[in-house]
Order: C-alpha cells, then sequence, then structure tokens
C-alpha cells in the first residue's frame, strides 16, 4: 500500500506555488459539457478527482486534449449517452459526480449519474436542497439507491428558489442547470464560497448571464448556447491553507505564490491570534512563526464562506496540539466530521470530542506515529502534524490526499521538509467529498 513517510521536527523555508482550486475544477469540467465552441480550461489542479472527470466526459464523447500538466482544451461534437457503462463505474468514484446532472439536465434535458452509496464523515450526504431546485426549473427526479435520474424533456423555466441550507453543492448545481433556462432564475441563501463565484465566471466568459455570484441572491438569466473560449481556474484557497497551517505548526518562514490573499482572510486571521505573522501581496502570502515561540491558544467555529472554511478544521486542529493552552474547534457546517482526532491521538495530541466541538489541550510536543488519512483534509492534518512531530510518521490511505492535492510531496520537499512516498497504489480509492 502507498504511504507518505514523514521525518518531522523542522521548520519549513522556501517557496510553494498554489494550484486551481478543486472545488471550483469538479463543478467547471462537468460544466465543459454545456459549451458548444472549442474550451480551453488553465489552472487545472493535477489531481486524480479532475483526471477522473475529464475520463468521463471523454467517455460520454467529449474531445479532451491535455496540452500540459494543468491544460486542457476540449470540443463538444454531442453528448453521447449510450456508454454509460462505461462512464458510470467512474462517476460512482465521486461525490462531485452529482455536477453532471446540473449540467447534463441543463445543456440536454435529462441526466442520469452514479451517486456514491456514502462517505467517510457526515454519513449519507443529503441532496435535497439539489432536487428542491432541479424541479423548482420544472425537472422530474428520482432517486434510487445508485443513481439520480432527471428529465426535462420540454426544457427547464426560470424559477425563485430559495435554499433552506447554504449549501455549496446545490448552488453550483442550479446555476449550471438554469444557464439554459426559460427566463430568469433567482437563488436565494445561496452559498458565496469563491469557488461560486468562479463557476459563474467560466460561464459568463462562455456566454452565460449570471449576476451576483457571491452575494446569497443570485440572478440566471437563460441563454440560447455557449461559445466557447478560455478560462483559468481561481487558486485553491484550501490548499494554500494547509501550507499555511503546515508552516504554522513546524516555524519557518514560506512564500505561498499564486493565491489571491482575500481568499485567505479567514485562515490568515485566525493564524495571526495563533501567533503566526502573514503578510499579504498582490498575488503571494508570507507566513512565518518562530519555532521558538509557541502556538497561541483559540476557539474556531466553522461556517459557509466568509465564515472559517469547514474544509480547513483538520488541519488547524493539529497545529492547536501545539498551543499553550486549550483550544475549541466547533463544527458548523459537516456535524460528524471528526474521525481524524483519534488518529492526532497517536501523535501524543490530547483532544477530545463532545457533539460538535473538539477540546484540545495544546502539548509542548507531538512525535511521530503510525497514522490513517479517513477523507481528503483529515488526511491533510495528519501530515500537517507529522511534518511537526519528532521521528518519523506514516500516513496510509493516501489515495484520499492524492485526490485533492496536487504534487504535494514534490511541493513540501521542496519547503525542505523530509517527506516521501512509498509502496504499490492498489486502487485503494473509496468515496469521498
Ligand atoms: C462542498 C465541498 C466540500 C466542503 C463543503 C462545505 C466540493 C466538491 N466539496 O461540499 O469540500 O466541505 O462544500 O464547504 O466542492 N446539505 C443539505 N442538503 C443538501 C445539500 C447539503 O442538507 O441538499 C447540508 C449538508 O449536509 C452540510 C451542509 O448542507 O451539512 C453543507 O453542504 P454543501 O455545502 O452542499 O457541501 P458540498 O457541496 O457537498
Amino acid at each position: 500500500m502507498k504511504k507518505y513517510v514523514i521525518n518531522g521536527g523542522k521548520p519549513l523555508h522556501g517557496e510553494v506555488t498554489i494550484g486551481g482550486a478543486k472545488n471550483a475544477a469538479v463543478a467547471i469540467v462537468p460544466a465543459v459539457l454545456m459549451v458548444d465552441g472549442p474550451c480551453v480550461l488553465e489552472n487545472v489542479p493535477d489531481i486524480a478527482d479532475v483526471h477522473i472527470q475529464f475520463e468521463i466526459l471523454e467517455k460520454m464523447g467529449i474531445r479532451v486534449v491535455r496540452e500540459d500538466a494543468t491544460t486542457y482544451r476540449t470540443e463538444n461534437p454531442g453528448v453521447s449517452f449510450d456508454r454509460e457503462a462505461e462512464y458510470a463505474p467512474l462517476m460512482q468514484r465521486l461525490r462531485a459526480s452529482y455536477y453532471f446532472i446540473g449540467a447534463m439536465l441543463g445543456r440536454y434535458g435529462r441526466a442520469r449519474v452514479a451517486m456514491p452509496g456514502g462517505c467517510n464523515f457526515g454519513g449519507i450526504r443529503p441532496v435535497d436542497q439539489h432536487i428542491k431546485g432541479f424541479e423548482a426549473l420544472g425537472a422530474s427526479v428520482h432517486m434510487s439507491n445508485e443513481f439520480i435520474v432527471a428529465h426535462a424533456p420540454n426544457g427547464l423555466h426560470g424559477a425563485n428558489i430559495y435554499f433552506d441550507v447554504v449549501s455549496v453543492g446545490a448552488t453550483m448545481n442550479i446555476m449550471m442547470a438554469a444557464v439554459f433556462a426559460e427566463g430568469k432564475t433567482v437563488i436565494e441563501n445561496a452559498a458565496k464560497e469563491p469557488h461560486i463565484v468562479d463557476l459563474a465566471n467560466f460561464l459568463n466568459s462562455m456566454g452565460a448571464d449570471i449576476r451576483h455570484a457571491g452575494t446569497d441572491t443570485i440572478t440566471i438569466r437563460g441563454v440560447e448556447r455557449l461559445h466557447g473560449g478560455t478560462y483559468s481556474v481561481v487558486p485553491d484557497q484550501i490548499e494554500a491553507g494547509t501550507y499555511m497551517t503546515a508552516v504554522a505548526a513546524c516555524g519557518g518562514e514560506i512564500t505561498i505564490k499564486n493565491v489571491i490573499p482575500k481568499h485567505l482572510d479567514c485562515i490568515s486571521a485566525k493564524l495571526s491570534e495563533m501567533n503566526v505573522t502573514v503578510e499579504n501581496y498582490d498575488d503571494s502570502v508570507i507566513v512565518r512563526r518562530d519555532p521558538s515561540e509557541r502556538i497561541h491558544k483559540t476557539n474556531i467555529k466553522t461556517l459557509p464562506y466568509p465564515g472559517f472554511p469547514t474544509d480547513m478544521h483538520p488541519q488547524m486542529a493539529a497545529v492547536l496540539c501545539l498551543a499553550d493552552g486549550q483550544s475549541r474547534i466547533t463544527e458548523g457546517v459537516w456535524a460528524n466530521r471528526f474521525k481524524y482526532t483519534d488518529e492526532l491521538l497517536r501523535f501524543g495530541a490530547h483532544v477530545s470530542v463532545n457533539g460538535e466541538t473538539a477540546t484540545i489541550f495544546g502539548v509542548p510536543e507531538l512525535n511521530g506515529a503510525d497514522v490513517i488519512a479517513h477523507d481528503l483534509r483529515a488526511g491533510a492534518a495528519m501530515i500537517v502534524a507529522g511534518l511537526a512531530a519528532n521521528g518519523t510518521t506514516t500516513v496510509s490511505k493516501i489515495g484520499f490526499i492524492e485526490r485533492g492535492y496536487e504534487n504535494l510531496v514534490e511541493k513540501f520537499r521542496g519547503l525542505g521538509a523530509d517527506i516521501s512516498c512509498i509502496g504499490e497504489d492498489l486502487g485503494e480509492l473509496d468515496n469521498e467529498a
């Protein structure tokens, strides 16, 4: 089995360049099938989830040329629905497959998408808000254990949709479906994450008419077609945040390039409270922590953007294990994402979980351990803890991590970390967000 081996306890120094945002790319790549003309996507993250999505597009009949590691050129001669037996198993491997529903339903009036049965935190993830939105646009939707099937043989029509919960996935899915719906669609209580704005910018650059993405009320006016063009995916807020937490945990000074500092404000503000210096520049940040000083304790509550991102919760918990007192992290998005805390205990951390809150009692140092990546961000937390811990750490089940972080080993080695990947890939790919 493939593993990361980390010899930790060393400060980090150097520069790292952030890739395109995973959570933007996993919606923008399916949206390519809505575009008639040639489409060039740049700054696409070089990660397994995106590779699988392009494979799905190819099996659907989209022509895909990978021009370099992060640039793809696509053309849509017409989607073929009769190779479902080939692409359905690939869809079943990705939670983000549900973005194919919005794209296919919007463009072709029909979608049948194989869904993963569950995931590693929060049990089966609900899609009721997605379905409510599709139905409001005039689609009929049926769900079985494995498939979501949506039909709108006479096309979709604009509607006013008020989401009961703020959902990134439902906002993006309905935005896509509404691009070709007749008339005006208004999404209220929409999610405001940077990747929502990025999907809207992508679709608008191809000819869509989406306004006010990034606020809680988004308006979409239906258009006839999307004409093609070139688009560059926004930098990954969470990848950047993960490197910020790594230097916070280890000490040192790193420059993180290709970021939008504004998107990192929620993370930078918390790190500043924790005795970490963050300096913002146009498209980079410098993060510094004196290894001879302790991290300050703090409390965090995760919330939809612009609140503190749930996808930075486990990495931040790893840093707070080394704080000078007791910290609390309260989860406001995914109530059950605490499985990683058992793994942190193996490093000698003191963490207890009660309901939706983890209480972390800081210790002066962590010791290397053999741990498991239970999901993508839990895996990132294991790396942060392993880099800070004295001695050797092994992280297994790294398939999860490779699905969301591009060139992670090379990037950390560039910062002076002693990390390597050993063993064989046994195809250990599970369902995950
Ligand atoms: C996306 C991200 C994930 C991140 C999450 C929150 C991708 C591929 N994944 O997931 O990394 O953790 O946003 O920032 O972009 N909910 C419902 N009904 C629904 C949909 C969601 O009740 O129909 C609830 C969920 O149970 C959860 C909350 O809403 O408690 C937020 O979920 P959502 O924003 O939809 O997360 P995802 O889009 O799945």
